[in-house]
């Protein structure tokens, strides 16, 4: 009879224990990773394809993965995290729609025991330990290329209107940065206008249709992401001007759209921004869920598109 309750109680502490080693999600009550992931919207191209990349590779890799669309508002994230929170998952991932006011949500995260991991886009906040790493591109290269093809492509004044991303996010703020300290060395280019886009195709047409009736002298326009540049392509040709040709365009991101355009001579330069996170996220998950080490920053490797090089690039494109 004593042995009979010694056993039982030592399967009652034992399962007590593995469920405190689990954190707060349920990783070791069925054995399989439960991911909550809030991401931004659908605002892009660059955007669907992350999300097609973050939703196949929880597939492969086992992982139940719960998905929450934003669009693009950050009080429906903070819910979204807040919900995974209440369903304790195993680890929390999200794409922050802009920099700041994470802090509380993030707190209610760790009291509660769950990892977060941000991807694509970081935070801007003192406690690093409210996350456990930041998987995403390096905005402010990405700025920094795309204003020295132009610092090498271009002579005498030179004047460029800017199609800024969604206000106070991070590759908004990166890219503009990373563009106005390249283009300081060569005062003759000169940001004649900037506004936000938000991301969107709409948006940049928009933004661009009155930048072309308030600016009489447009030479360039740098749009933080593809396609900004798409709808400013459009608002041009409603203009009567040739795109890449009588306005020369700038582009983030190499979604196929905006590879077809550069091909096409439309679009004159784009600096390639990486959407097929899925693969190492998972990865990261799975190691902090299981409690092992991982860096604080892993950065995507990324490149860059002339004209020419879209041409070969396209055929394989896969997004
Ligand atoms: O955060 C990545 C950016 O968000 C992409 O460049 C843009 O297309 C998207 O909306």
């Amino acid at each position: 009879m004593r042995k009979t309750m010694t056993t039982a109680l030592t399967a009652v502490l034992l399962t007590a224990l593995t469920a405190c080693g689990s954190g707060g999600g349920n990783a070791a009550d069925d054995g399989k990773i439960t991911m909550g992931f809030a991401q931004v919207g659908a605002e892009s191209g660059w955007r669907t394809a992350n999300t097609k990349s973050v939703q196949e590779s929880a597939k492969s890799a086992g992982i139940e993965l719960k998905f929450s669309d934003a669009q693009q508002k950050q009080e429906n994230q903070i819910k979204a995290i807040r919900s995974y929170i209440q369903q304790k998952v195993d680890v929390i991932a999200f794409s922050p729609v802009v920099e700041t006011g994470w802090d509380t949500v993030l707190l209610e995260a760790k009291r509660a025991k769950i990892p977060v991991i941000l991807t694509d886009r970081a935070i801007d906040s003192d406690d690093t330990s409210l996350y456990e790493t930041f998987l995403g591109s390096d905005f402010i290269d990405e700025g920094k290329k795309a204003a020295q093809w132009l610092v090498e492509n271009s002579s005498g004044p030179t004047n460029v209107v800017e199609l800024q991303g969604t206000t106070g996010a991070a590759p908004a703020i990166d890219r503009k940065e990373g563009f106005e300290d390249v283009i300081r060395s060569k005062p003759d280019i000169r940001i004649v206008a900037s506004q936000t886009g938000d991301f969107t195709r709409s948006g940049g047409k928009q933004v661009m249709e009155a930048f072309l009736k308030s600016q009489p002298d447009i030479d360039v326009v740098y749009a933080h992401n593809d396609d900004m540049g798409l709808g400013a392509i459009e608002a041009i040709k409603a203009a009567g001007k040739k795109p890449g040709v009588d306005i020369k365009i700038i582009t983030v991101d190499a979604v196929k759209d905006g590879m077809t355009a550069l091909a096409g001579g439309e679009i004159n330069f784009i600096v390639e921004c990486n959407p097929l996170l899925g693969p190492q996220l998972m990865d990261l998950a799975k190691k902090v869920v299981d409690g092992e080490e991982v860096p604080e920053r892993v950065v995507t490797e990324e490149t860059t598109f002339t004209q020419d090089q879209a041409k070969t690039a396209l055929p394989d494109r896969k997004y």
